[in-house]
């Protein structure tokens, strides 16, 4: 049901960024965006048609959202990649933006996928306007210089820093890096329905964490073949991840504490949320 579930999401996402995209100039920075936007797990994605879903929304509605979130998520990992942050070249099995075109196609196209992000995320098929104003004013900030990129900043800045990171200042930067946009992700249903977010964004918080510790550990466990990107840099970098701190065993244990957080934070939406618990099991059950 899942893995259904799933797939469907990422299918008509995928057709959603061929129509999108397919509209455009077919100049190579569309092509470098339609690149970066194919592939991945589209776990953000799926979580804004999930949490629309539960709150009675249609997915024609959702979709925009749905495919907003992972325009921007591209962008963050076309930047990501590059040489001057954590210069990687294989990215969703793929060579990344800037190795298969070049570095100005790669700032260019992700300045041009997280534009296309707020296009999206205030389509007029959502609906009312104040509610396609504030998909975008919280996807600004969680992508922003306090929610992703402050993050992005955090963990660059603790490769050449001294002293290792605390706890929580590990936890401020995965927060933002990772948390930020899952946050939105889990919560744009119940912005649209106009509705309390407040058990989503808990949810998300946990799930958030959780995300980016499985993150960390398959770097450590995993393979370039199975996950579609190089493992084994974090250590390499001098990332600060919750492995690096806590060791693999503690790491795992509170991945699984922060999974059974966030079900619980589901707990009024009863049987109606088992999806989305299930997104949060996946997050740690995952092997890409
Ligand atoms: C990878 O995100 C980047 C992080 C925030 C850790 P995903 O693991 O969701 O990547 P895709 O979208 O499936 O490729
Ligand atoms: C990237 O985190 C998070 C964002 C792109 C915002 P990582 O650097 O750990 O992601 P991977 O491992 O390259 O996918
Ligand atoms: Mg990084
Ligand atoms: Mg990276
Ligand atoms: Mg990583």
């Amino acid at each position: 049901m899942f893995r259904e579930r799933l797939n469907a999401a990422a299918e008509a996402i995928q057709s959603q960024f061929d129509a999108v995209l397919g509209a455009l100039d077919p100049l190579p920075v569309v092509h470098a965006m339609a690149h970066a936007t194919n592939g991945g797990k589209r776990l953000r994605g799926f979580m804004v048609l999930e949490g629309a879903r539960l709150h009675g929304i249609d997915t024609s509605a959702a979709i925009w959202p749905a495919t907003g979130i992972e325009a921007l998520h591209a962008y963050s990992l076309v930047h990501d990649d590059l040489p001057c942050m954590d210069d990687d070249d294989l990215r969703r099995g793929a060579p990344t933006v800037h190795v298969k075109w070049d570095e100005a196609t790669a700032v260019l196209a992700g300045d041009a996928l997280q534009t296309l992000a707020f296009e999206l995320v205030t389509h007029p098929d959502i609906g009312a306007g104040d509610v396609r104003a504030d998909l975008a004013a919280s996807l600004a900030k969680a992508s922003g210089a306090q929610g992703m990129v402050l993050g992005q900043a955090l963990d660059i800045a603790a490769e050449t820093a001294t002293t290792p990171l605390t706890l929580d200042e590990i936890t401020r930067l995965q927060r933002g890096k990772t948390g930020a946009l899952i946050e939105w992700s889990a919560t744009a249903g119940a912005r649209m329905a106009q509705a309390d977010i407040t058990p989503l964004q808990t949810y998300a918080r946990a799930l958030g964490l959780a995300f980016q510790i499985a993150d960390d550990i398959l770097d450590v466990e995993s393979d370039a073949a199975t996950m579609g990107k190089a493992t084994g840099k974090d250590a390499d970098a001098g990332k600060a991840t919750f492995v690096s701190l806590l060791g693999m065993d503690e790491a795992k244990r509170r991945a699984d504490d922060l999974v059974t957080q966030a079900c619980d934070a589901l707990s009024i939406y009863q049987a109606e949320a088992d999806i989305l618990r299930e997104t949060a099991r996946f997050v740690i059950a995952r092997k890409y």
